[in-house]
């Protein structure tokens, strides 16, 4: 699979075509009514409007996630490590990669006995990936490669996991983002996603919801210095996205099997995890 810890941000040796996407118009997105959030929301998730948001936040991008939710998140990401059954060589994929955090856990916990690959179709956070894996782990096998995660340039069947943290609501084609994790996985493996999901205790969710639409936004302005759109998209695109049995039904629909889910932080996020069929 190519040189160790390598930046293949040209994805030379992968099948597939560039990674520059034709993404459609933005969707028109109505907030169920259950939610407390009635209004239409807008949300923009055209390639290009995603990747130069990332790219613009990729600096403030680590500091931004640990001072937001308090460190909680490196303890989510683990969570995912944990509920992983990661014993064969076959290689991991981590989708959406972003600056490496989880494709690091990950190598970090396989030791070398499989390769780890990140990728992820934003330059300036891939960047910052390969710089943190080149600090953290130096040999390990971690590969960090430029691509779509709705258009994966590599072969059917390859991997014995598939994760995303935090990517997949930014995936402008959900449903093809979770094809394509199923179709490069093994028959058998796993397929792993880590997204915010809405707290249902009452009374925490309002809170919760408060603080994300209005809080949240302003000091995530004030501290990347970027401009109001990059955190204005975040609550806007957490609280369209599916969470909870809703996501669960897309996965299974998708070709998942025995999908389950495991709330963190009183709902605030959630994995799901499923596995590819054998046959
Ligand atoms: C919120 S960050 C999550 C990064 C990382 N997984 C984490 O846990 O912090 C979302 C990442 O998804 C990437 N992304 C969004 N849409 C993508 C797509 N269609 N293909 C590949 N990467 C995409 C962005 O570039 C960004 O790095």
């Amino acid at each position: 699979m190519g040189a160790l810890g390598c930046l293949d941000l040209q994805n030379t040796q992968f099948r597939g075509s560039p990674v520059t996407p034709n993404m459609p118009a933005p969707s028109e997105i109505t907030v169920p009514t259950e939610t407390p959030v009635t209004k239409s929301i807008t949300v923009d998730k055209s390639g290009d409007r995603v990747r130069d948001m990332f790219a613009q936040i990729a600096p403030r991008y680590d500091l931004m996630n640990h001072v937001l939710s308090l460190g909680i998140d490196i303890r989510w990401r683990k969570q995912v490590v944990r509920m992983l059954n990661l014993d064969s060589n076959l290689p991991i994929l981590d989708c959406c990669t972003g600056t490496g955090d989880l494709a690091l856990m990950l190598a970090r916990q396989v030791a070398g006995r499989a390769e780890v690959i990140g990728s992820d179709f934003c330059a300036p956070m891939l960047e910052r990936a390969a710089a943190k894996h080149q600090a953290q782990l130096g040999e390990a096998p971690v590969r960090f490669v430029q691509a779509d995660s709705q258009q994966l340039p590599f072969d059917d069947n390859m991997f014995q996991a598939v994760t995303v943290a935090f990517g997949l609501r930014n995936v402008q084609d959900t449903d093809l983002g979770i094809a394509e994790m199923i179709r490069v996985c093994a028959p058998g493996g796993q397929v792993c996603v880590l997204e915010f999901s809405q707290p249902t205790l009452p009374g925490f969710r309002q809170l919760y919801q408060a603080y994300f639409r209005h809080v949240l936004p302003r000091i995530g302005q004030r501290f990347a210095k970027n401009n109001q759109a990059a955190y204005d998209y975040l609550p806007n695109s957490v609280l369209e996205f599916p969470s909870g049995a809703a996501l669960v039904e897309r996965l299974e629909h998708a070709g998942l099997q025995q999908v389950m889910i495991r709330p963190l932080t009183l709902g605030v996020a959630s994995i799901y995890l499923g596995r590819k069929p054998t046959a």
